[in-house]
């Protein structure tokens, strides 16, 4: 299947995941915000990205980075105004750029209006309130329940300033509609869900063995979720355009992640077992084949501000290893059919911060597991634009970005990567540029071909992608020409750690 000119614009897509809060501050506040994003609109239609997706930037205390929302329908003057989000979205859209926002259904913050009334004992059925918890713990550790001085508790999955809504209650159902229009008819292209396999729990939440994200259990992937993406989906097309949603389903089977983009449900849902695959071939192989096996239309992803970025999964004890991982893991996701979700910052090839200190840490996992989980701040850190200033240009100069910046994002900012043809941000452009040409009109299947230890060769039409994941280097498979390649390729041979596209007939 080749694209066509009336397939939709998300299905081969590279969205942006834009972390507004560490993404880049106008204000001079060290936290980024909207008018910053804003301003650097230009560098991201230069990198050669189709679309951004903003991490919430609504009224929140900021209990969990933003998604705590206290107001679904505003911004937190922390990142702006909504006419600064309403100048956002036009410049973007002048660039040719689409926009999409998280929606978060599944909890509100503690400082919700609904749950301020609730706390005061009205209209508590909007939340999960019981008498007695059961044994379901938080995703950031310890108990999912919060007890009131009344003697209620409430069901919190996240954390305790994030409490779950009931969503058999028809007006949670409304109020989400009624957001879901908001965001719409302030432009907006698409929505990301926010723990899109949550929502419903089991009828009489029931105790449970095992409470990792799982397909089907009490607490993920209840079957009346569907219901509520159908009506989602009727909404989304009743408006002119191309408007989508991609949800955040956690599950190690493909066959799951299929249910939620049936034909009238989601347009797409993150592939996670793709980041979380080891630098391995087979593991490689069997996620691709898996995925394209079962859903419609694929979606690829290495780094979100949830995870451990890839540069450092991929790194054993060698940045440079890790790197160079990173860079053949872009080619490879490059080359697959479907659509691929970047992450601010590894076009800078940027590294998890390992060594955040302990009083610097906000993620409420930290705080939750008393220090025992480092939480996710390390993929957080706000970006380097330049080689100077207090924030490499991330603020206004000196002052202090929100969470300190490692020495080493001196050398990784932008702006030098920006001159330099061997930086990472260079060989971005240039596979984004090379695979908006190429990429999209070849045929949607992929095919295998032999590969020698250690190495996976796949063709697509007329391109071939041939990664080495072994540690000896391989011969390249019969080809025209070398498109682009992750690193050195001489005479035919393919080094370690190294990925190239090749032109064949
Ligand atoms: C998934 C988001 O990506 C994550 O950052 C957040 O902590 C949880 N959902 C809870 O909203």
């Amino acid at each position: 299947m080749t694209r066509h000119m009336d397939s939709p614009w998300w299905r081969d897509a590279v969205v942006y995941e834009i972390y507004v809060r560490s993404f880049a501050d106008a204000s001079g506040d060290g936290v980024g915000d909207l008018p910053g994003v804003r301003e650097r609109l230009p560098y991201l239609r230069s990198l050669g990205v189709d679309a951004v997706w903003l991490t919430p930037f609504y009224p929140s205390p900021m209990a969990d980075g933003g998604y705590d929302v206290a107001d679904h329908r505003g911004v937190d003057p922390l990142f702006g105004t909504l006419a600064d989000f309403e100048a956002l979205v036009h410049d973007a859209h002048e660039l040719g750029l689409k926009v999409l926002v998280d929606v978060v259904p599944n909890h509100s913050s503690s400082e919700h209006p609904w749950f301020r009334d609730a706390l005061r004992g009205v209209g508590r059925d909007r939340y999960l309130f019981r008498d007695r918890p059961n044994n379901w713990q938080s995703t950031f550790s310890g108990p999912a329940w919060t007890q009131l001085p009344d003697g209620q508790w409430y069901l919190h999955l996240f954390a305790s300033e994030q409490p779950d809504f009931n969503w058999r209650n028809p007006e949670v159902h409304a109020e989400f509609l009624d957001i879901l229009r908001f965001w719409l008819d302030r432009g907006v292209d698409g929505f990301r869900i926010d723990v899109a396999m949550g929502l419903y729990k089991a009828e009489g939440l029931p105790d449970v063995e095992d409470q990792a994200f799982a397909s089907v259990s009490p607490i993920w992937g209840r079957p009346e979720v569907h219901a509520v993406y159908r009506d989602w989906r009727k909404l989304l097309d009743s408006y002119p355009g191309e408007r989508m949603a991609v949800g955040e389903v956690w599950t190690d089977d493909p066959a799951d992640l299929a249910l939620y983009v049936r034909p009238d449900e989601l347009h797409q849902s993150f592939n996670f077992s793709w980041l979380q695959a080891p630098w391995s071939p087979a593991a490689f192989r069997k996620v691709i084949d898996d995925t394209l096996k079962t859903v419609p239309f694929a979606t690829w992803v290495l780094s979100n501000h949830d995870v451990v970025r890839h540069r450092t999964r991929y790194g054993t004890d060698d940045p440079g290893t890790g790197l160079a991982r990173a860079r053949a893991g872009l080619l490879m996701m490059l080359a697959l059919p479907g659509s691929v979700y970047l992450y601010q910052g590894e076009e800078l090839g940027l590294p998890e911060v390992t060594d955040l200190p302990p009083e610097s840490r906000q993620d409420p996992v930290f705080k939750r597991s008393k220090g025992e989980l480092p939480g996710r701040d390390g993929c957080r850190v706000p970006l380097p634009w330049t080689p100077d200033g207090a924030s490499y240009g991330f603020s206004a100069d000196g002052v202090a970005p929100w969470l300190p910046q490692p020495d080493e994002f001196r050398t990784l900012n932008a702006q030098n990567q920006a001159e330099d043809p061997g930086s990472t941000l260079e060989f971005y452009r240039r596979a984004l540029a090379c695979r908006r040409e190429l990429a999209r009109s070849v045929p949607y299947a992929l095919e295998w071909l032999e590969s020698p230890q250690g190495a996976l060769f796949f063709s697509r039409g007329s391109l071939t992608c041939a990664v080495n994941c072994g540690s000896d280097p391989v011969r390249l498979p019969p080809h025209e020409s070398v498109l682009l390649s992750s690193g050195p390729v001489e005479d035919g041979v393919l080094p370690p750690d190294t990925a190239a596209w090749l032109r064949t007939s």
